[in-house]
């Protein structure tokens, strides 16, 4: 989970979610790199003397600077929709959750699994434990084993939710009458925290996920 002066994205917890962090790196360096040569070209310009009275086109320099960053951009694109993809692959999956967003907490069906079903709600901070995350913890966790292929099935039944756990690398909208699919696959055992993240109403602060693993 996210702790203090954690700026970056959380340590992951499926293969996905690392796949998603090494793009968001590579994106960041290549945006690091135009910004130093750009910021350096405009640095410089206040210090230019020199004037040309016959320059009135450049047809050269002209094709370089439309040109190459278009191939930079190609090589953003490409991993991206490769990611995009990647994302949206569903391969046997072992056991189906359907979480179901409502104002304001969620509830959860395994289907496929007993008929499970169960409510989650935060566990308001004067009922907290000592050990508990203040506007994280629930009172019922999501209960899914590691290295198996996960589907989760997410809607809602009022407004627009969504179902955000960012070490698992998903966020997946509820929409009242229509059922959403994603899949992940953990990697390692623990707690992975998460929150809604469609702005739902007063509340929306107050429905953390939480899934042991
Ligand atoms: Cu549910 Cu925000």
């Amino acid at each position: 989970m996210s702790t203090w002066a954690n700026l970056g994205l959380q340590d992951s917890a499926s293969p996905l979610m690392e796949q998603l962090i090494f793009f968001h790196d590579h994106a960041l360096l290549i945006l690091v790199m135009i910004t130093i040569l750009v910021g350096y070209l405009m640095f410089m310009l206040f210090f230019n003397n020199y004037v040309n009275r016959f320059l009135l086109h450049g047809q050269l320099i002209e094709m370089i600077w439309t040109i190459l960053p278009a191939i930079i951009l190609l090589f953003i694109a490409l991993p991206s929709l490769r990611l995009l993809y990647l994302l949206d692959e569903i391969n046997e999956p072992s056991v189906t959750l359907k979480s179901i967003g409502h104002q304001w907490y969620w509830s959860y069906e395994y289907s496929d699994f007993n008929n499970i079903e169960f409510d989650s709600y935060m566990i308001p901070t004067n009922e907290l434990a000592t050990d508990g995350f203040r506007l994280l913890d629930v009172d019922n966790r999501i209960i899914l084993p590691m290295n198996s292929q996960i589907r989760i099935l997410v809607t809602a039944a009022d407004v627009i939710h969504s179902w955000t756990i960012p070490a698992l690398g998903v966020k997946v909208d509820g929409t009242p009458g229509r059922l959403n699919q994603t899949n992940f696959f953990i990697n390692r055992p623990g707690l992975f925290y998460g929150q809604c993240s469609e702005i739902c109403g007063a509340n929306h602060s107050f429905m953390p996920i939480v899934i042991e693993s």
